[in-house]
């Protein structure tokens, strides 16, 4: 399959959900794509093609879409899989970050000793939005000591400028988008 077949493959198995999670806001549900295998498969393998080009060691999944979409490849690549979770989730000793949203703000945390210094960190996630829960995920892998690998995703809402919000935090290191809307 050429990258534009997969492209397009992953594209016709998004759908659209008008007026969710409220009026005005055109939801993009992923659940067709994770129910075709043929779609999640070249999903997983493309996202798996960044984490080898890129050298990556690790994989942050972020909490909740992001571990559905990351766990598959960290078995593909053969590498740790490190969750990224809403904050008061992981029973151990935690590194915390709060950051803002279009109203109000949110905090996402990791266990400490699951990233050290000499790990690469791939971070995936299913949706760049505004950029918020990737750049505080960046902040909490440089916190615990390591080096970031990039940024990968299925989808970018570039309207929501996403990309440009990242772009200090990234450092240089690269954000890759399968589908950019
Ligand atoms: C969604 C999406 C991304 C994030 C992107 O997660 O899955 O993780 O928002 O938004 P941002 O770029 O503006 O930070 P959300 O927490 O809404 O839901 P989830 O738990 O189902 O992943
Ligand atoms: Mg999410």
């Amino acid at each position: 399959m050429t990258a534009a077949d997969t492209r397009d493959l992953l594209l016709s198995r998004i759908r659209d959900v008008a007026d969710y999670p409220k009026p005005g806001v055109v939801f993009k549900d992923i659940t067709p794509l994770l129910a075709d295998p043929v779609a999640f498969t070249a999903l997983t393998d493309e996202l798996s093609g960044f984490c080898e080009r890129y050298g990556a060691t690790k994989i942050v999944g972020l909490e909740a879409r992001g571990f559905i979409l990351a766990a598959p490849v960290a078995v593909r690549s053969g590498i740790g899989f490190v969750p990224v979770r809403k904050a008061g989730k992981l029973p151990g000793a935690t590194l915390s970050q709060a950051y803002e949203l279009e109203y109000g703000s949110a905090e996402i945390e990791v266990h400490a000793e699951d990233l050290s210094a000499g790990d690469r960190v791939m971070v995936i996630d299913d949706v760049l939005a505004t950029g918020g829960t990737a750049e505080a995920s960046l902040d909490l892998i440089r916190r615990a000591g390591a080096d970031v690998a990039g940024v990968a995703v299925l989808m970018e809402l570039a309207f929501l400028g996403g990309r440009a919000r990242l772009d200090g935090a990234l450092r240089g290191a690269p954000l890759e988008a399968l589908i950019t809307l």
